[in-house]
């Protein structure tokens, strides 16, 4: 053997990570014969030591499957819940990662993980990346896998929600996952043709909704579409919440607070804010509204045929940098091809949609109401 590397998939899960774990595996035992081995749950496995051999029949029947095989979780290397203790586990980690003897370190996750990778890559070990997220947000890659899978769920939902929505003369409100990006609610919204779209980057007014609502009424069509994002804000929420921010930043600085792990805005927000919405509506525009929250359904099952193929091209790639020597990295998917991408310029951040993004102008043009 050449050389031993390791595996584990961390965060919440996404489509196309077990197709990255083959397309990792394949290349590495095929084409390089190195060692593979995985981590069970994330960085919580790595520290207990938890593997599992990614050898010959382990690595078939799995292209298509959705989730991990190896399982995930949410568990940062640096701060990880140990009984009722939160430890700093860095240093168990590295222990586990020369016992295993390994050269390099895989680890497959969205921006959190970007991050705890660098911290690994700092405390001395050879780590690389992929960007895996249905949310889209990972900085430095044109894409992530699990999004075009969760795109192509939150988009039939949309067309779905379209026939029911206009039999009953209703505005349904879908929340569509994403985090604090608007990139799934924006795409689904408009492949699906949604009436509106709001995203976090473009805070609304809820007024403007319902006016466009409204005029849409009054050209005959009694039913409107309404794809939010999970993290959209309205402008008033997010002017309460930037003071409260305010606030508690002041108060932490004048030891005033015995709250500094609080949410200082979170605690002020009771209802879910896609029901406070359809609730606001039905109150503006005297129609009836209806709430549907697509959630966790986004994230499983079978990934697309077009996150299969991006999650395999990005994994055989980074076998082929593993053999090359290149670590510290996350691959990145640039057009057709892949990059190697510092992870210094990955960490830390987080890709959201440019105003000026096409997708921005393309739903304007097509008359959607963003909110704004
Ligand atoms: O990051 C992926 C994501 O699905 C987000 O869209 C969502 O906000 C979050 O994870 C949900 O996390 P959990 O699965 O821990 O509830």
């Amino acid at each position: 053997m050449d050389k031993y590397i390791g595996i584990l998939t961390a965060g919440g899960d996404s489509p196309g990570l077990n197709a990255a774990i083959r397309g990792v595996g394949k290349a590495a035992q095929g084409a390089f014969n190195m060692r593979v081995i995985g981590f069970r749950d994330g960085f919580r496995g790595m520290v207990g030591d938890r593997t599992v051999r990614l050898e010959g029949a382990a690595l078939s029947g799995i292209l298509t499957l959705g989730g991990t095989i190896l399982g995930t979780s949410r568990d940062k290397p640096h701060r990880m819940p140990v009984g009722d203790k939160v430890m700093d586990m860095t240093d168990v980690i590295v222990d586990n990662y020369h016992k295993h003897h390994l050269d390099a370190l895989v680890c497959l996750g969205g921006g959190g993980t970007q991050k705890n990778a660098y911290r690994l890559m700092k405390a001395g070990l050879n780590v690389i990346t992929l960007p895996k997220t249905i949310d889209n947000d990972v900085a430095m890659t044109d894409v992530t896998f699990g999004f075009d899978t969760a795109l192509n769920i939150a988009t039939e939902a949309i067309d779905r929600l379209h026939s029911t929505a206009h039999s009953h003369h209703r505005i349904i409100v879908v929340e569509v996952m994403g985090h604090n990006a608007g990139w799934l609610a924006l795409g689904a919204g408009i492949a699906g043709g949604a009436d509106v779209i709001l995203i976090p980057e473009i805070p609304y007014d809820v007024q403007k909704v319902a006016d466009a609502i409204l005029e849409r009424s009054r050209a005959g069509k009694h039913f409107s579409i309404v794809a939010t994002s999970e993290g959209a804000i309205s402008k008033e929420d997010l002017e309460a919440r930037q003071k409260a921010e305010k606030r508690a930043r002041e108060n932490k600085k004048n030891k005033q607070s015995d709250s500094d792990d609080t949410d200082p805005y979170g605690a002020q927000v009771a209802e879910s804010n896609t029901v406070r919405l359809s609730r606001q509506l039905e109150e503006l525009t005297g129609l009836e509204s209806r709430v549907t929250i697509l959630g966790h359904v986004q994230r499983g099952g079978t990934p697309s045929p077009a996150d299969r193929l991006l999650a395999t091209r990005l994994g055989t790639a980074c076998a082929e940098f593993i053999n090359e020597g290149i670590f510290g990295v996350m691959v990145a998917a640039r057009g057709d091809g892949v990059e190697p991408v510092p992870l210094e310029k990955v960490a830390g951040q987080r890709k959201i949609v440019p105003l000026d993004h096409p997708w921005i102008r393309t739903a304007r043009l097509v008359g959607t109401n963003l909110g704004d």
